[in-house]
C-alpha cells in the first residue's frame, strides 16, 4: 500500500462542452475534472483548494465508504461543513475498502451539474479478468443555464401559468458522450481507438443530474464485470446498458477481427420514465468506435441492435447479474425500515416537494452543523429536529423497504457507506421474503426503483457515521428527497474528528 496524492484547485472557467459557451466550476479546469485513481488498501489524500470567490464547496468520493473517516465523506450539513470560498482548504484523507469504478462530485448545492465532477478508480491488483486496454466512458446531460438559477427553477414557489402546477426542473439541453478527464471541455466528438482482436476494458460512469441512459456500441456485446464497486461474475453479456444517475458498469469489449470500419457507440434518454414528457428528453448522443487502420473520417453505416426506446425505463433485469465473490443475503434482518417516498404538488408551498415518509429534507442548508459533529457531541438521534429525516440504525443487519408509490418518477437511489444488496423489486405489498432473492444477490450503491414500485435492500451495520441516502437526480434531492441514517451512534461518540475537519466550521 501507497500514499497517493492530489492537489486540486476549484475555480470557475467558461468552456463550451455542447458548443454553448457556459460558465462552468472545475477542478484543475478540466470538464470532467481529473481522475482520483489508487489501488485497495492505499492512503488516498486528496486536496482542494476552493478558489471560487462566492461559494464554499465539498466533494464526496461517491461509492467510498470512508470507513473510519466519516468527516471525509463530503456531505455539508451531513458529516462536514463546507470549504470557504477565496482560498479556503481541506484534504480528504481516506482509504478505499472496495475496487473498481466511480467518481466524485461536489455535493454542495448545484455545483455538481456546474462541473464539479470527475472519474474514481480503485485497482484491485488480485482481479481475474485480463484486457489489452481501458477507456473511461462517461456519460452525462448538459444545461446551458450557467450560473446557481439552474436549481432555482422548480424551487421558487408559484405556479405554470393559471395551472395550478408548481414548476418542474429544467429538461437537459444537450446529452454528451466524453472520454474522461477533460472530454468534455469542448465540443469535438469523442474517439475510441480499436485494434482488431484486442479486448477493451470500458468504464462506463453515468455523471448526469438528471437522465438516465441506454448505452450501446453497434455489433459489440458488452460483457459485465462491474455494477457501481461490486465485481461481478462476468457471466452476462448485453446488447444494450441501462444506466441511471450515479450508476456505473464495468465491461468488457472484444474488438472483430478483419474489420475494415467503424461503428458508432450510443447514448440514447430513457424518456418515459419521466412524468411529463417533455420532447427536449428525446436525446441520443453518439461517439466513435474507430478501428486502427479505417479512416478516422470514415462514417459509420452500422445499425443498433433494437430499438433502445423499445426497452424505455427499464433497469437491466438484477436476477442477470451476479457479484463474483459470493454472498447470500441474511433471510432474517435485526431491523426493517420502512420508507414511503416521492413528489407531489404541494398547493399551499406552491412547490413540487419530495418527501420521505411524509417529511421534506430541507436540501442545501449547507452550512447547517453537521448531523456527524451533532452525534459526536452528544445529541441523541431522537432529538434532532424531525426535518432532519434522521434514522438510527444499531448493530446488525438492516433490511430497507422503499416504497414509490407516493407520486409519480422513478428513483436512482444512493447509499453512502455501503454497497448494499438489492433483494428486489416488488410490484405489490412488501410480505417478508416473498418474491425476493436472497440466492448471492447483485450488490451497489445506487439502485433505480421504478414508478410504482417497492425496492427492497439490504446491508450490515459496520461503518460508524451518518450516511446520507437520497435520490441522485440532482433536483429530486433539491426538492428534499433525502434522509440520513446515523449508523452505530455509540460508535460515533468514540470517533477521534481531526481538528482540520472540524475547523472548517464557524466558530
Ligand atoms: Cu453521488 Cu450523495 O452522492
Amino acid at each position: 500500500a501507497k500514499v497517493v496524492k492530489y492537489e486540486w484547485e476549484l475555480s470557475y472557467r467558461t468552456i463550451s462542452p455542447n458548443g454553448v459557451s457556459k460558465r462552468m466550476a472545475l477542478v484543475n479546469n478540466q470538464f470532467p475534472g481529473p481522475t482520483m485513481r489508487a489501488s485497495l488498501g492505499d492512503q488516498v489524500q486528496v486536496t482542494l483548494t476552493n478558489n471560487l470567490p462566492d461559494n464554499g464547496t465539498s466533494i464526496h468520493f461517491h461509492g467510498i465508504n470512508q470507513l473510519g473517516t466519516p468527516w471525509a465523506d463530503g456531505v455539508p450539513a451531513i458529516n462536514q461543513c463546507p470549504i470557504p470560498a477565496n482560498g479556503g482548504n481541506f484534504t480528504y484523507t481516506f482509504t478505499p475498502d472496495e475496487a473498481g469504478t466511480s467518481f466524485w462530485h461536489s455535493h454542495y448545492g448545484p455545483q455538481y451539474p456546474l462541473g464539479v465532477v470527475g472519474p474514481t478508480i480503485i485497482d484491485d491488483p488480485s482481479e481475474p479478468y485480463k484486457y489489452d486496454d481501458e477507456y473511461v466512458v462517461v456519460v452525462t446531460d448538459h444545461f446551458n443555464i450557467s450560473d446557481w438559477t439552474l436549481l432555482a427553477i422548480d424551487r421558487t414557489p408559484g405556479f405554470v401559468g393559471n395551472t395550478g402546477i408548481p414548476p418542474r426542473p429544467p429538461a437537459p439541453d444537450s446529452v454528451l458522450i466524453c472520454a474522461g478527464t477533460g472530454g468534455c471541455n469542448t465540443k469535438s466528438q469523442p474517439s475510441f481507438q480499436f485494434t482488431p482482436g484486442k479486448t477493451y476494458r470500458l468504464r462506463i460512469i453515468n455523471m448526469s443530474a438528471f437522465v438516465g441512459f441506454h448505452f450501446s456500441i453497434d455489433e459489440h456485446p458488452l460483457q459485465l464485470i462491474g455494477s457501481d464497486f461490486a465485481a461481478l461474475d462476468g457471466k452476462t453479456s448485453v446488447e444494450q446498458l441501462p444506466i441511471w444517475p450515479a450508476q456505473r458498469y464495468d465491461v468488457l469489449v472484444q474488438a472483430k477481427t478483419n474489420f475494415t470500419d467503424n461503428v458508432w457507440m450510443r447514448s440514447v434518454t430513457q424518456n418515459a420514465c419521466y412524468p411529463i414528457q417533455n420532447p427536449k428528453l428525446e436525446l441520443e448522443t453518439r461517439a466513435l468506435v474507430n478501428y486502427e487502420g479505417v479512416s478516422a473520417s470514415k462514417v459509420p453505416s452500422s445499425q443498433p441492435f433494437a430499438d433502445p426506446k423499445a426497452n424505455d425505463c427499464r433497469d437491466l433485469d438484477l436476477s442477470q447479474i451476479k457479484p463474483r465473490e459470493v454472498e447470500d443475503a441474511v433471510e432474517t434482518p435485526d431491523t426493517t425500515i420502512f420508507l414511503a417516498v416521492g413528489l407531489y404538488n404541494n398547493a399551499t408551498a406552491r412547490q413540487i416537494q419530495g418527501v420521505v415518509n411524509n417529511s421534506s429534507y430541507p436540501a442545501y442548508d449547507v452550512n447547517a452543523k453537521p448531523t456527524l459533529f451533532d452525534i459526536k457531541d452528544g445529541v441523541d438521534v431522537a432529538a434532532l429536529p424531525t426535518s432532519r429525516n434522521a434514522y438510527a440504525l444499531h448493530n446488525g443487519t438492516i433490511r430497507v423497504v422503499l416504497n414509490t408509490t407516493l407520486g409519480p418518477g422513478a428513483h436512482p437511489y444512493h447509499l453512502h457507506g455501503h454497497t448494499f444488496q438489492v433483494l428486489g423489486y416488488l410490484n405489490g405489498t412488501y410480505h417478508g421474503n416473498d418474491g425476493l432473492d436472497l440466492v448471492n444477490p447483485t450488490r451497489r450503491d445506487t439502485m433505480m426503483v421504478p414508478v410504482n414500485a417497492t425496492a427492497v435492500f439490504q446491508f450490515k451495520t459496520n461503518n460508524p457515521g451518518v450516511q446520507f441516502f437520497h435520490c441522485h437526480m440532482e433536483f429530486h434531492l433539491n426538492e428534499g428527497l433525502a434522509s440520513q441514517f446515523v449508523e452505530l451512534p455509540d460508535e460515533i461518540r468514540k470517533l477521534k474528528i481531526p481538528a482540520d475537519a472540524r475547523n472548517l466550521c464557524p466558530k
